[in-house]
């Protein structure tokens, strides 16, 4: 169908996966021109700011590649029809929340985004263009986007001549970064998954990657495995941190370490030793999401059992989350009356800015209804964002932002380590100690910090997986 060679891309959703992928792919593919456009204004304003530190995305080594491909062959706007209609390529990634209301409220994808996205593309699109799934989708969804764009006027007109008529291809091409390493895993990626069901806009979208992956990273399926796939990594990402967080609590009772057991269990190589750090539970906008759309679709499909197996991975993240909660308090003598809790790390992990479903959320939420005073400092998250996400009428006065860990635990009577970042491990603890109120609790949830340092210094310290 590409009689000349592919010179446009447009990626529509400039967010946490659009911004990052389409600036390495600018950067690695010089004589591509790339268009990233979206709806929100704001968002593009901070793409375009002359100040790198004002991106809207955190991402170490991003602001590198955005200094050096922007303006030149790596554009951000609004203007999605001049974009589409240039566009040999377009990649769709926007937002896929799980559904607030209506058939299966909680558990499906809402689509409208990527609906939306679809039309746009069917009335602004000119010839072939080759659509690609960048967001990650529920098994089928390449079913509905053909269908819209097998709507479209242009494609529809038998009147139309050839070479002026819409044609479509649709791609499956996931994901896989995570947020604060999207850069070295954009470069350096497991894999590249890329399905389709026609072979030419399989290897068109290949040999973009091929620039820079290896050829045996590279993937392709059918549509649906692609689909499929994606939803299946996370969910098997996600299970691997539900199934340690369980065994946090067993080591809690029985005096094992989950330090030393994960190390033991993780060197088999079999299992593999990634992926098994304790924490306070999964956050990021996509592990839940995705695994309650998996098990949306075990249902439909009248897979009962595989769907309950699936769910009780979301049931033990939220149960870890509460536990935390609940043994903060019942440490701190039952009551958090009058007590300052001081929370270092609001965002989901390390190195990103992120806050969507981050266990500091709800466990900040849990200690605020037991009447504590919550000191929050995080390096990335601006005061704005944190409000946003746990301040109402009702509790503003309990909820204090700082600017530095030193002034969050002020006074404070327990330090809540809730985000595991590098600057925590080098604090001066000494001083902490001695200006906060007695007795001084550290709860260390990230098991990150120096336990026996921290016991010697004279804290009392609750450390996750171990007594
Ligand atoms: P995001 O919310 O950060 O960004 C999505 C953007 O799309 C928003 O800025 C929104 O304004 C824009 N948008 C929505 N509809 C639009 C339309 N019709 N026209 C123009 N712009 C539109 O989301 P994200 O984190 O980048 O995730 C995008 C997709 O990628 C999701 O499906 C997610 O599951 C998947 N994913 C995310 C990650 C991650 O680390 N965040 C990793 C892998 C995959
Ligand atoms: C995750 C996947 O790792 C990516 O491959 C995927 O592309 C992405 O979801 C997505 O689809 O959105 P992300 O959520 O950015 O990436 O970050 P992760 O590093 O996976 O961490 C997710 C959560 O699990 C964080 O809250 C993190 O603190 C927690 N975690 C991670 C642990 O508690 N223990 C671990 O060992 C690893």
């Amino acid at each position: 169908m590409f009689k000349n060679k592919i010179k446009n891309i447009c990626c529509i959703g400039a967010g946490y996966v659009g911004g990052p992928t389409m600036a390495v792919i600018a950067y690695k593919c010089p004589d591509l021109v790339i268009n990233v456009v979206d709806k929100n204004l704001e968002r593009i304003e901070a793409w375009n700011s002359l100040e790198l530190s004002k991106l809207p995305i955190y991402e170490p080594g991003l602001d590198k590649i955005i200094q050096k491909c922007r303006g030149k062959n790596l554009h951000f706007s609004t203007k999605l029809k001049e974009s589409i209609e240039t566009a040999d390529i377009i990649f769709i990634s926007v937002n896929t929340p799980t559904k607030t209301k209506g058939l299966g409220a909680g558990y499906a994808c809402d689509l409208k985004w990527v609906e939306s996205s679809a039309r746009e593309i069917a009335i602004y699109s000119q010839g072939h263009t080759i659509v690609v799934e960048k967001s990650t989708l529920p098994v089928k969804t390449a079913e509905t986007i053909k269908n819209i764009l097998h709507s479209s006027e242009g494609y529809k007109s038998e009147n139309i001549s050839k070479p002026n008529r819409k044609t479509y291809s649709i791609i499956s091409n996931p994901e896989f970064l995570a947020e604060g390493t999207a850069i070295k895993d954009l470069i350096n990626p497991d894999r590249v998954l890329i399905g389709g069901e026609d072979d030419e806009s399989i290897e068109i979208i290949s040999n973009i990657y091929k620039r820079w992956v290896d050829e045996n990273k590279i993937i392709s399926t059918n549509l649906w495995s692609s689909e499929l796939s994606k939803l299946v990594s996370n969910a098997f990402l996600a299970q691997r941190i539900s199934s340690v967080n369980s065994i946090s609590a067993i080591c809690e009772m029985t005096g094992a370490n989950i330090i030393e057991v994960t190390r033991a269990v993780g060197t088999d190589s079999r299992i593999g030793d990634k992926f098994l750090n304790p924490g306070p539970g999964f956050g990021g906008s996509c592990f839940k999401k995705d695994i309650l759309n998996l098990v949306y679709l075990c249902r439909y499909y009248g897979l009962e059992e595989v769907a309950n197996y699936w769910e009780q991975i979301i049931k033990i993240n939220l149960w870890q989350q509460q536990r935390i909660s609940k043994l903060v308090i019942k440490n701190l003598f039952g009551t958090l009356s009058n007590k300052k809790i001081a929370i270092f790390g609001f965002s989901f992990k390390a190195n990103t800015n992120d806050t969507r479903e981050s266990p500091s959320i709800n466990i900040s939420k849990d200690l605020i209804e037991e009447s504590a005073v919550l000191a929050i400092y995080d390096p990335q998250v601006s005061k704005g964002q944190i409000l946003k996400e746990i301040s109402s009428e009702k509790n503003n006065e309990n909820i204090h932002i700082c600017k530095s860990p030193i002034e969050a635990s002020k006074d404070a009577d327990a330090v809540i380590v809730l985000t595991e970042w590098d600057e925590f491990l080098s604090l001066d603890w000494e001083f902490i100690f001695k200006e906060m109120r007695q007795p001084a609790w550290v709860f260390d949830t990230r098991v990150c910090l120096n336990k026996k340092l921290l016991k010697k210094i004279g804290f009392k310290v609750w450390s996750l997986g171990s007594n």
